[in-house]
């Protein structure tokens, strides 16, 4: 069973947050990666564009790939830098249906006195991957 790493929480509006960077780390108009926890799915992409904050799973359903932090920007959309599925890079949506059918989990973000928070995250793993955890 995956576990998820102890952040500092705050709540807000009754729900809960969790201080996962420090703004300083972030790219400007590119990502970065953090670990939620002690499991490859457990991974998130931090992107700061347009002084926007953005957070996407890192893991790519393509492949299976913890890669899309590092994935080119274009509009409003990420793209995987190993074989391009695209994906709306605010709700993480497939944006290509030809490409194929899944889409990216989308958690909300914010920015609070320099620091990073996102919602309580509920990551999904992968349905081949619900077997063995
Ligand atoms: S692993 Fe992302 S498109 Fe193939």
């Amino acid at each position: 069973m995956a576990d998820y790493y102890n952040f500092p929480k705050i709540i807000i509006d009754n729900e809960e947050y969790w201080q996962v960077e420090s703004v300083k780390n972030l790219k400007i108009n590119g990502g970065i990666t953090v670990a939620l926890g002690d499991d490859l799915d457990y991974e998130v992409a931090i992107f700061f564009v347009n002084n926007e904050v953005y957070c996407l799973s890192n893991v790519c359903p393509h492949r299976h790939q913890n890669k899309i932090s590092q994935g080119y920007i274009k509009d409003e959309h990420i793209i995987c830098p190993l074989h391009h599925w695209t994906y709306n890079l605010k709700t993480g949506e497939n944006i290509n249906k030809l490409q194929g059918l899944k889409s990216l989990q989308s958690f909300e973000a914010r920015i609070i006195d320099n620091f990073v928070y996102i919602k309580k995250p509920k990551i999904n793993l992968p349905k081949w991957r619900q077997m063995e955890i």
